[in-house]
């Protein structure tokens, strides 16, 4: 991701900033829109992880569709150039205004999440004289053997209906003319890195599509979610996901009927690993049992590690170990080597909270004000969830061309 001409450059920038390389998202994209491609796939972008406007305008030139969660991304989606029929809006609380907004954009379909909401829904395109088409998110009650924060698909969450209201469901359609019923919709959770929850996914998915069509509700789309998980720990190794193994894994083990559209709404898989977040030392703290390292940013900038202990490789741009190209240090003017001594540091942000830590213990070499460093794999739920707490300069971003 960083060569040492990126590194020169990034000496000049003021800091902190999201560095998003273009090249590789534009390589995650083709490997997953060519192996969705296989097997006929409908992808769709959740904007939620990234929707920083050159990361969207590069996704939709790949004829992606959106997955949107509030009005303000059905309209960034529809704004970037994302085709409104591709546009999907899912959500547990969907406002009456942001209902009529996509209506008004005549969206692809609506993620309904309550019995509640199909009549809300069918009363607001009715007062516009339209048809809303809908999916039902249906909560599965499948483990995702994800960080339960960010598990959904359990019967605890709040998200989607659940199996025993299903008849209710279907009274309700029966009921609202102004809704076209079109089918199906789960996600059960993010961050999945073990495709068998998967394979459990498809099994439970063929057993409720049957009973929709038991009850002549014809379902004409399956729609997965996302949640495919990358590699924090080594963001270098394999920087694309195996889309092939993903997709594949529903091809076998989903009973996907003549006609039928298979959808997929993935977010982390395709931008996570395109961007890092890139800070400077400002100051060193040595003590007695432990070593400070005071970035120029926290978690007001990437608060995924101190939200869910989400773990992200740290790294010393100014002091590349293991054999890279080693670089001048702009506070000692030395040539590093190799040889360096490695230290234990956590690695904290400026903000007035003791939480505000990216890891603790982290082993780099020893390192000085003014240094470079990258946290990486921060391109999904990076960005999008900086903060204006303590009134910090807005984060901002740079791209690799
Ligand atoms: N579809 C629905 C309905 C979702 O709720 C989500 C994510 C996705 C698709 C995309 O999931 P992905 O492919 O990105 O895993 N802020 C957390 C992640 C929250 C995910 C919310 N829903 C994090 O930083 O890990």
């Amino acid at each position: 991701m960083f060569n040492t001409d990126t590194i020169s450059r990034f000496k000049q920038l003021e800091t902190p900033f999201y560095y998003y390389d273009l090249n590789l998202l534009k390589q995650t994209l083709q490997a997953c829109t060519s192996a969705a491609a296989q097997y006929n796939f409908h992808v769709h972008y959740a904007m939620k992880a990234n929707f920083n406007p050159k990361v969207l305008e590069m996704i939709q030139s790949f004829g992606i569709g959106a997955d949107c969660v509030s009005g303000g991304e059905v309209k960034a989606a529809t704004d970037h150039g994302f085709a409104h029929d591709k546009v999907v809006f899912a959500g547990v609380g969907k406002s009456d205004k942001e209902i009529n907004e996509a209506l008004d954009r005549d969206i692809f379909c609506f993620n309904v999440e309550s019995v509640q909401e199909l009549q809300i829904i069918n009363d607001l395109a009715k007062a516009k004289n339209r048809t809303a088409s809908v999916a039902i998110r249906i909560n599965p009650n499948v483990d995702a053997h994800t960080h339960h924060f960010i598990t959904t698909g359990l019967e605890e969450n709040k998200f989607g209906v659940n199996t025993w209201e299903l008849p209710a469901v279907a009274e309700a359609l029966a009921k609202c003319p102004n809704l076209q019923f079109i089918g199906i919709h789960f996600h059960i959770g993010s961050q999945i890195t073990d495709l068998s929850v998967y394979k459990n996914l498809c099994i439970r998915v063929n057993e409720l599509q049957q009973w929709f069509e038991d009850h002549n509700l014809a379902v004409k789309v399956l729609n997965l979610g996302g949640g495919l998980g990358v590699d924090y720990y080594h963001p270098d190794e394999k920087p694309v996901c195996d889309f092939e193994s993903y997709f594949k894994v529903f091809h076998d083990f989903l009973d996907i009927k003549p006609g039928q559209e298979v959808h997929f709404e993935l977010g982390r898989a395709l931008v996570a690993q395109s961007a890092a977040l890139i800070s400077r030392v400002l100051y060193v703290k040595n003590g007695l049992k432990k070593n400070f390292l005071i970035l120029d940013a926290g978690m007001t900038e990437l608060i995924r590690p101190m939200l869910y202990q989400a773990y992200h490789q740290i790294e010393n741009l100014s002091r590349p170990v293991n054999g890279q190209q080693p670089v001048v240090s702009e506070e000692k003017g030395s040539l590093l080597t190799t040889h360096q001594s490695l230290l234990h540091y956590d690695v904290v942000g400026p903000i007035c909270e003791s939480t505000d830590c990216f890891r603790k213990d982290v082993e780099l070499p020893e390192s000085f004000r003014g240094d470079l460093i990258a946290v990486r794999t921060a391109g999904a739920y990076g960005e999008v969830m900086v903060s204006g707490y303590n009134l910090r300069d807005r984060v901002q971003s740079v791209y690799s061309e």
